[in-house]
């Protein structure tokens, strides 16, 4: 059997994650989270921006000096200053990449550069040249590509193969395209610029209409092979594709996405809670694969056909993503199975006739009450009068049928 083609994972948790608001993190976190970067199997690491801080520059070198495995990216733009700050930053690591990036999108070009066409192309020659004197690992960005005009953005690119580039990534820097459009785009870049096996398309998509994990895919089959992601899906705006999603779509739908990558998916959820725990703040709790009900489940028909077999409802198990166990939520919507379980949990081993009439006063609470903690459960089995004003509204002891809290 043929081998499977390898999509590189790029984590840019480090630096367009950490670019989001409430999630920058100090060097000591950086340097937890890149070990665990690396562990999980990233191909990949972008550090940081060298030149925009002091601190910037610090977690670049100090990333570079631990992660002896993974490729080590320091972004910069296309000056000469950036591009060398880049290098001191990053040139201690085993592998060093020098990832450099200029807008070609005319509003970019217009109103941010202020530049022209001609002089942004002369900005990719002179800074890729340069980077590729420092290293043989270059990444060249074209900023907003998806907003860009074809044409020249193929031009641009061509210039940036020809200085000797090695990664060309092509952003969707707005998260403004479809996977079709996205298609059609990645088609041509690979037809007109890139003829050489030692050129790798990458992609960078961000989420502000939630399709960044959709055009990331889409890519992957138009022939990138090269996907920018971060853990959780932090970034700017609504964020950058989300690594664990592009990760596990490839692992549950080998069949449609018969590529391999070096991502340790049982490490996926610890990575998760690691950067939940540094950055302060949860993902939503329906959040695909990472989320806390990511695996739980509610209904009752669902919660009877996960207990008979998980396949009915789950595409893949908790525990391949690293999750300990699933979780039957206990809400209005829940049957008797899963009630009948959790109270052998708890010690309870009813009769049909004792589990009947406990489900009834079960059904009724839940109506009024959205939570139900197993105290209320314990008083469901005591006298119905008297468990209804046991009901403690506000508790926050135990909150699910199981937690899927490690
Ligand atoms: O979104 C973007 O275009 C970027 C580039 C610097 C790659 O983050
Ligand atoms: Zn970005």
């Amino acid at each position: 059997m043929a081998s499977k083609e390898r999509i590189i994972i790029f984590d840019t948790t480090l630096r367009d994650g950490e670019q989001s608001p409430g999630c920058s993190m100090n060097l000591e976190e950086k340097i937890r989270l890149a070990r665990r970067l690396e562990s999980l199997g990233a191909d990949v690491i972008e550090a940081g921006f060298p030149i925009a801080s002091e601190g910037d520059f610090a977690a670049v070198r100090a990333v570079a000096k631990e992660c002896r495995r993974a490729v080590i990216a320091a972004l910069c733009r296309t000056t000469e200053a950036d591009v060398l700050r880049a290098w001191e930053a990053v040139q201690v690591a085993a592998r060093p990449r020098i990832h450099t990036f200029v807008a070609t999108s005319d509003i970019h070009l217009e109103h941010k550069l202020k530049k022209t066409r001609r002089e942004v192309l002369e900005m990719t020659r002179s800074a890729v040249h340069l980077a590729r004197s420092l290293t043989d690992d270059v990444e060249f960005s074209a900023e907003d590509a998806t907003r860009s005009d074809v044409d020249y953005l193929c031009e641009v690119l061509g210039v940036a193969v020809a200085e000797g580039a090695t990664t060309l990534n092509i952003p969707d820097t707005v998260g403004y395209t479809t996977p079709a459009e996205f298609t059609e785009l990645i088609k041509r870049v690979r037809e007109r610029v890139v003829r050489s096996e030692a050129v790798t398309i990458s992609v960078h998509c961000h989420n502000d209409l939630g399709l960044a994990v959709a055009n990331s895919l889409a890519a992957i089959e138009a022939g990138a092979r090269q996907v920018e992601c971060t853990i959780n899906g932090i970034g700017e705006r609504a964020g950058n594709a989300a690594l664990e999603e592009i990760v596990m779509a490839l692992h549950v739908r080998a069949d449609r996405l018969p590529f391999e990558c070096g991502i340790e998916t049982g490490e996926l959820y610890p990575a998760s809670q690691l950067l939940t725990e540094i950055i302060g703040f949860d993902v939503q709790p329906n959040k695909a694969i990472v989320g806390r009900n990511a695996f739980a489940h509610e209904a009752g028909i669902h919660q009877h056909g996960v207990l008979s077999n998980p396949l009915c409802y789950e595409i893949m198990t908790p525990e391949s993503v690293g999750v300990p166990a699933n979780s039957l939520v206990l809400g209005k919507h829940s049957g008797r199975h899963a009630l009948a379980q959790r109270y052998a949990e708890l010690g309870h081993f009813l009769s049909s006739a004792e589990l009947n009439a406990a489900y009834t006063r079960f059904t009724r609470l839940a109506d009024r009450k959205k939570r139900i903690y197993d105290q209320d459960l314990l008083s469901l089995l005591s006298t119905e009068s008297r468990a209804t004003e046991q009901f403690d509204l506000g508790k926050s002891t135990v909150i699910e049928f199981a937690t899927t809290e490690a």
